[in-house]
């Protein structure tokens, strides 16, 4: 069980002196998340927080989990972000097999989009889970007032009280105060723990417990991420190594960071990533830029830029290496496509080759590569990796010098915005 790095195609690109000599910064960084003594140091709560989530917490979310399976057939699970990236995430990774089907709003303003959110609150016996930290973003503000209508219509009393959980702040914001006044069940989001960094925290953890997601395991991932990534010898740490190829790579002109995978579960966390490192390192004219692909099908679009195009480029991929589908390729007595070199083989084996060809390939064009490989896609695994990039963000941001734990940038097009909508 674990996960893995491998450095081999980096030969060339980053040395392990350069490495060595950012260990000062490494450790002084570890210092400045566990100790609390580095900008941003209200927002520290995720480093420790695995290892203080009550297992009593778990195991209520679990029987609410159960609660909902019994009388519902769909979730519609209402957030942006941090408030939506993580549980959309987890989810497909674990391949859609959640005991009840689980619907996004509130991470857009398409009419198109609540149409069909609409229908099936029309249509299905469903449980809204509304999630904001803050309470007051726009996007989940605008599709709560919508569904929460259209559950008004639909149910009263008791039965509506039971099928919408608020997921917030304790004190602070418009949704508390609705959780309040129409006497809906909620839950508190810890106030020192930052939207991309809340996977962990009731924000992530009452959605999947609803779809039936094992978050004891997720948990359990979590925490033993923080046990190993604590180990302040940086080379005997993954994810510290992470984090500091990342930065001697930018300093040598890669400015572009390309999560690849080849296995399309892993899409959401991409997009996920993307939030945690973009938010937290691109700020003060500084960061490497998040981008992500899915491959094979990607080289066959991006992939003559990629090995080609400007060498501003590294690679980080992800990949599994114990699947739990088998899918053996037939044979075929004509072998028209002459395919019959790997008939009876695995698929997955198949794409594991074109996993090394890629790499093997992108290195020779100029792309330093790296390959962060979990044993199995299971919730353990994907608690255990999000702790991993969490904490090598952190690490990164302070190493690179930026605030890892604010995001001025975001709130410029607010405030536009709100100018034209006429909002106070
Ligand atoms: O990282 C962040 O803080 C943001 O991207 C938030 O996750 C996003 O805006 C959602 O915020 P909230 O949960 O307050 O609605």
């Amino acid at each position: 069980m674990g996960i893995f790095l491998n450095t081999d195609y980096l030969k060339g690109f980053v040395s392990e002196s350069e490495i060595k000599a950012l260990v000062p910064a490494i450790e002084g960084a570890h210092k400045d998340l566990h100790e609390k003594t580095g900008a941003g140091n209200d927002f520290l709560g995720w480093v420790t927080l695995p290892s203080q989530i009550p297992d009593a917490l778990v195991a209520e979310l679990m029987a609410l989990g159960k609660e909902v399976q019994s009388h519902s057939e769909a979730i519609i699970s209402i957030g942006i972000g941090g408030s939506y990236l993580g549980i959309r995430s987890t989810l497909e990774f674990l391949g859609g097999d959640q005991k009840i089907p689980v619907y996004y709003a509130g991470h857009n303003m398409s009419a198109i989009d609540m149409g069909r959110i609409i229908k099936i609150v029309e249509n299905k016996r469903v449980t809204v889970v509304v999630i904001s930290k803050s309470g007051v973003t726009t996007e989940p503000a605008l599709a709560f007032r919508i569904v929460d209508a259209a559950m008004k219509r639909k149910y009263s009393g008791e039965e509506l009280k039971k099928r919408v959980i608020c997921v917030t702040d304790e004190k602070k914001g418009a949704l508390r105060q609705i959780a309040q006044s129409q006497e809906y069940r909620s839950y508190v989001i810890p106030d020192d723990v930052g939207g991309r960094f809340s996977v962990q925290t009731t924000v992530g953890l009452v959605p999947l417990a609803l779809a039936g997601v094992d978050i004891k395991a997720f948990v359990d991932g979590f925490r033993t991420g923080e046990k190993e990534y604590a180990n302040t010898n940086v080379l005997n740490n993954p994810c510290y190594q992470y984090a500091a190829i990342r930065n001697v790579l930018y300093k040598k002109g890669k400015t572009i960071e390309m999560m690849a995978s080849f296995y399309p579960n892993v899409q959401y966390v991409t997009e996920w990533w993307k939030q945690l490192y973009g938010e937290s390192e691109g700020k003060g004219g500084q960061g490497i830029f998040p981008a992500s692909t899915i491959l094979s099908t990607d080289l066959h679009s991006m992939g003559q830029l990629m090995q080609d195009g400007m060498r501003n480029i590294f690679e980080t991929f992800l990949m599994i290496d114990t699947i739990d589908q088998s899918m053996v390729i037939p044979s075929q007595p004509e072998d028209t496509d002459k395919f019959n070199c790997v008939a009876g083989k695995e698929l997955d084996w198949v794409n594991k080759q074109a996993y090394k060809a890629t790499a093997d390939a992108h290195f020779e064009g100029g792309v330093p590569n790296l390959c962060i490989t979990l044993d199995k896609a299971d919730a353990f695994h994907i608690g255990q990796l999000y702790y991993f990039f969490e904490k090598a963000v952190g690490i990164s941001g302070y190493v690179l010098g930026v605030n890892p734990f604010d995001q001025p940038g975001v709130e410029a097009y607010k405030k536009k915005m709100f100018a034209l909508l006429g909002k106070k």
